[in-house]
């Protein structure tokens, strides 16, 4: 992990997104999927709460984040210029554990896109070719990337509205496969996507890993801010900035997560 002050080669536009090209051969070095860093947006601001995002992809010395505009900070990171320079922490976090089965299926919901789209293509490199299954609330959500991503990845789009793929959620159309040959699930995405996933594979005994993306502070395991309940004798919580954002299915107490629901 280290800080760094990574050039910013090239931004590109999908949508709602941008994707950030960084140089930091550091990080880019040793991060695995699932990892994230803290980026600072904001300049000469150092009040402001860095802002955590997952690695969307490692090469060459160069990382990439896709950041959905959704506040003050994503707003600011989209205005960004190729040429400017981004303050970033990294990698942080434990990321997926890869061996689990050769015929996984990667199941994002929104910006949950990104720790997958890095381990899909971690996972093509070791010659497993993951079935890689996008929700969107809007289809127009992420402009072209999901065609672009298409090409590359056995990937099944849907989006709420109907506008890309099919109509409903990424849990639904999983549900729907005929003969699901999965051996493995990684999933990454908002609360109620974990959730009803959770519900829906649950009684089938695969491996399963998730990625929560809890709201930070620190973001490097100091503050306690990004507390989620483990399963565990006695009440007890692990930080999802520290031993997360990565959980097994097993690891959480999905009742008391949820507000004992
Ligand atoms: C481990 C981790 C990895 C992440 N990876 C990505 C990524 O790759 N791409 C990406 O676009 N986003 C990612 N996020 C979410 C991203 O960090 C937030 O969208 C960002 O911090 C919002 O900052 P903001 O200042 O623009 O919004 P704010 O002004 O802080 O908030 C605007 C709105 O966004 C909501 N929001 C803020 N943070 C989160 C969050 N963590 N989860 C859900 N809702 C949130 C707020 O409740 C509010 O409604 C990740 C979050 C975590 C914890
Ligand atoms: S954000 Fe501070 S401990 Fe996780």
């Amino acid at each position: 992990m280290e800080r760094v002050l990574a050039y910013l080669q090239e931004v590109k536009y999908y949508g709602k997104a941008v994707l950030l090209s960084l140089e930091a051969p550091g990080v880019a070095a040793e991060a695995v999927p699932g990892q994230f860093v803290q980026v600072l947006c904001g300049r000469d601001s150092p009040r402001v709460l860095r802002r955590p995002f997952s690695i969307f992809s490692a090469k060459a010395g160069r990382i990439l984040l896709l950041s959905k505009v959704v506040g003050k900070g994503t707003s600011w990171l989209a205005e960004l210029k190729a040429g400017e320079q981004v303050d970033l922490i990294g990698p942080l976090g434990r990321g997926f554990a890869m061996d689990e089965g050769d015929r996984p299926a990667l199941v994002a919901g929104g910006a949950g896109i990104a720790p997958l789209h890095f381990l899909a293509e971690r996972l093509m490199e070791r010659r497993t070719e993951p079935s890689l299954y996008w929700g969107l609330d809007l289809g127009e959500e992420f402009g072209e990337l999901p065609a672009l991503l298409g090409k590359r990845f056995r990937l099944f789009m849907c989006s709420r509205d109907g506008c890309l793929g099919e109509r409903g959620t990424v849990v639904e159309a999983l549900a729907r496969e005929k003969e699901p040959e999965f051996n493995a699930v990684y999933a990454c995405g908002p609360r109620e996507m974990l959730g009803a996933l959770a519900k829906e594979i649950k009684g089938a005994n695969l491996p399963f890993q998730l990625s929560l993306e809890e709201r930070m502070a620190c973001g490097v395991g100091a503050c306690q801010g990004c507390a989620v309940p483990i399963r565990s004798a006695r009440p007890a919580y692990s930080r999802v900035c520290k031993d997360g954002p990565v959980f097994r299915f097993e690891e959480i107490d999905w009742r008391a997560y949820f507000g004992g629901s």
